[in-house]
């Protein structure tokens, strides 16, 4: 039985990722008592295991692809390796530098940190350490891990999970990536650039499959351009170690060996033994299920982040953190757009895009009220200087708002931003072609897709 600590909290939050520690955050700022309950490092997968990680190795990758090319720009320069323990050490200081800061944020708001494994033992109480937290309201936040596949066993050694991947200490030869999702395409990307033989699996017809299938297809075409391999609608049947490594079969009946697999196919909840069903909390396969103001079934009780069966993003787990804290202090809420989320996945090429896919309108809104546009990168200056190919394309209803935006190219991440206020503002295209954009920057080509879909194509090709 656990000792109570003193305190009676307004919340009580368990997980101090994305979701949690964004939800801690507000609800500090908005004057109420708050605990926040972390077993490992504050900041979660997205800081220690996920965004911020990989997104350092693909800017590595992104440096040895344009040293390699150097050449193509008049520049000398000669590519002479990996050193891998360099990229580790670029990667943790960035991880340090954030981590760091995020902890004097949370001291400065005045939370209660408390450091070690949470269980929720009642509604409204959570112990940890062998005390007992008690919040007028708890926060469930605790996150998803990798997944695996029914006998498919992760050894960490030859057969690995995004997490061992992140801390390889060697760039392998050769690696087979199971699963083109976000997770597969962005290391696949990483690892041919430094230099890796690669080979993905993917079960569904195409790449990035969540994709507009014009992304996806751009996508395969850039990646068979950098040579990555991939297996297109082609079930994994299983995996045998070899001498030197892994041969995975399909069950097509191909074959492919590597040095390692990684395996990214998903990840699931982290809600198992951590007495969420013994309080009465109802779940969907490991999932916790909230209404669209995160509330659970239980009224004391929330639940944000990846934990629920929303987008695995750490930007949307933010903004359920805030939707929560500031529900909980008494503030109107409004619910978050899913559709409206900005995505990128930071591959090269970038492929990032916001609103629905061509094909999902059609279903909305049937097919002859929906309208697209492309505008081609080549037709873009800073593009062309970059040396990067791509497309914008939109997706329209007839004489409406603009409801898709699909972009691949590198940089093109940073274009989402434009992309997702026109999409949130409900935009017409002329209302978009009537904004400057400055040249040259890759921006313009979301104004000329515009100016297309508004019936006045600058730079297009008939
Ligand atoms: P995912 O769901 O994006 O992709 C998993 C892929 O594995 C799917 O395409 C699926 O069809 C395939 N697959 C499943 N079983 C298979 C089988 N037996 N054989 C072959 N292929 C199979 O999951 P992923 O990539 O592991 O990422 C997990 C989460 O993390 C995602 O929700 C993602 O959004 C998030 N994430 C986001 C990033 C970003 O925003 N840039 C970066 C990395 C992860």
């Amino acid at each position: 039985m656990a000792n109570d600590a003193s305190t009676v909290f307004d919340v009580v939050i368990l997980g101090g990722g994305s979701g949690g520690y964004a939800a801690a955050l507000r609800a500090a700022q908005l004057g109420l008592q708050v605990a926040l309950i972390e077993k490992g490092k504050l900041g979660g997968t997205c800081l220690h295991n996920g965004c911020i990680p990989t997104k350092a190795l693909l800017h590595a990758a992104e440096i040895a692809d344009q040293t390699r090319e150097s050449a193509g720009f008049g520049v000398k320069a000669s590519f002479e390796g990996i050193d891998i323990n360099g990229v580790h050490a670029y990667k943790d200081g960035v991880i340090g530098g954030l981590y760091k800061g995020l902890q004097g944020l949370v001291a400065s708001r005045k939370i209660t940190y408390v450091s070690g494994e949470g269980r929720l033992s009642s509604p409204t109480t959570v112990d940890v350490n062998g005390e007992r937290y008690t919040g007028r309201h708890i926060v469930l936040a605790t996150g998803s891990v990798p997944k695996s596949l029914p006998g498919l066993a992760i050894d960490g050694d030859r057969v690995i999970s995004s997490d061992h991947a992140l801390t390889l200490d060697r760039v392998p030869n050769s690696v087979i990536v199971l699963g083109g999702g976000v997770i597969g395409v962005e290391f696949a990307s990483v690892w041919k650039s430094f230099g890796a033989e690669v080979t993905i699996i993917e079960a569904l017809p195409h790449l990035a499959p969540l994709e507009d299938e014009n992304s996806s297809k751009l996508l395969e075409r850039a990646f068979r351009k950098r040579g990555i391999k991939f297996e297109l609608g082609a079930r994994f049947s299983g995996v045998e170690y070899t001498a030197t490594g892994v041969r995975a079969s399909l069950e097509n009946g191909k074959q492919v060996e590597a040095e390692l697999m990684l395996v990214a196919v998903g990840r699931g909840p982290v809600s198992q033994g951590l007495g969420y069903e013994e309080a009465g909390v109802a779940t969907d396969r490991g999932y916790v299920l909230v209404d669209e103001y995160m509330q659970t079934n239980v009224p004391t009780i929330s639940a944000v982040g990846d934990l629920v069966p929303t987008l695995q993003l750490a930007h949307v787990g933010f903004a359920e953190g805030i939707l929560v804290a500031e529900r909980l202090a008494g503030l109107k809420v409004v619910p978050i757009d899913y559709d409206g989320v900005p995505r990128v996945t930071y591959c090269s090429p970038e492929v990032a895009s916001v609103g629905i896919t061509e094909a999902k309108a059609k279903e909305l809104y049937g097919a002859e009220k929906v309208v697209t546009a492309k505008f081609n990168l080549a037709g873009n200056g800073k593009s062309k200087i970059l040396k990067t190919a791509g497309e914008i394309k939109l997706v329209q209803v007839k004489d409406g708002a603009v409801v898709g935006v699909h972009m691949v190219g590198d940089r093109m991440g940073e274009q989402v931003g434009e992309a997702q206020l026109i999409y949130n503002w409900e935009a017409l295209p002329s209302e978009v072609a009537q904004l400057i954009h400055a040249h040259p920057t890759q921006s313009e080509a979301l104004g000329e897709a515009h100016l297309a879909l508004a019936g006045k194509p600058l730079h297009n090709h008939d």
